[in-house]
């Protein structure tokens, strides 16, 4: 790939930012949010739960979370995302059931053990230090808190299953899931508990 179009897929796609970040958010909006709303059906979340998602991107699997569960997080680092979530959620955010950081995977200024639930979709591929990240989540996770990690099959980093075994995290499990339309990708889904 040429260094412009790797720029404008960043800028899009990967720490979203102006006009491309703003288009980037409008396309995953739409491309995305079936595999948002699936990953958070399997995370079945009960009513009392706090969800922490990472890179949640424009916002569409926070609306789906906060639907079940009572606190959902959304940490990321981009302010373009950030606005857009904020402005996805709208009423949420206002009610405080929807809660908005800045912050990435390996900082995610989340008290210790204040999460029963992680959910990242389409992000681990852009985490630039994986184990640190795991640290994170589990500093962040309820002892007996739940992870699920969603990545495209064909952006899928190194061995993520053996990753978040030797990250200490417990019945770690991977399925496929095949969103819905002529031209997308299998998602490979990571379950694991803290
Ligand atoms: C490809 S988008 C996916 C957004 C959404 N989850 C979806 O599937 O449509 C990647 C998102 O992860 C965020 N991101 C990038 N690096 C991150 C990191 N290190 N930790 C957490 N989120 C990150 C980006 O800002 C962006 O919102």
């Amino acid at each position: 790939m040429g260094a412009l179009v790797s720029k404008v897929v960043l800028k899009g796609f990967g720490l979203p930012e102006g006009v491309f970040g703003r288009f980037g958010g409008w396309v995953m909006a739409r491309g995305n949010g079936a595999i948002e709303k699936h990953v958070v059906k399997m995370a079945r979340l009960q009513g009392k739960e706090h969800v922490m998602v990472l890179g949640p991107g424009p916002g569409v699997g926070l609306v789906a979370a906060a639907e079940r569960a009572a606190i959902v997080v959304g940490v990321d680092p981009s302010d373009t995302m950030l606005l857009a979530a904020r402005h996805h959620c709208g009423e949420l955010v206002e009610a405080g059931k929807v809660q908005l950081i800045r912050g990435d995977a390996a900082d995610t200024h989340q008290p210790d053990h204040s999460a029963s639930v992680v959910i990242s979709v389409n992000n681990v591929q852009l985490w630039a230090d994986r184990p640190a990240a795991y640290a994170e989540i589990r500093r962040v996770m309820k002892p007996a808190a739940r992870l699920l990690v969603s990545v495209s099959e064909k952006r899928a980093p190194g061995n993520l299953l053996a990753e978040l075994e030797s990250a200490g995290f417990s019945n770690v499990k991977v399925s496929t899931w095949d969103p819905p339309g002529r031209r997308t990708t299998a998602a490979a889904i990571y379950t694991a508990d803290r």
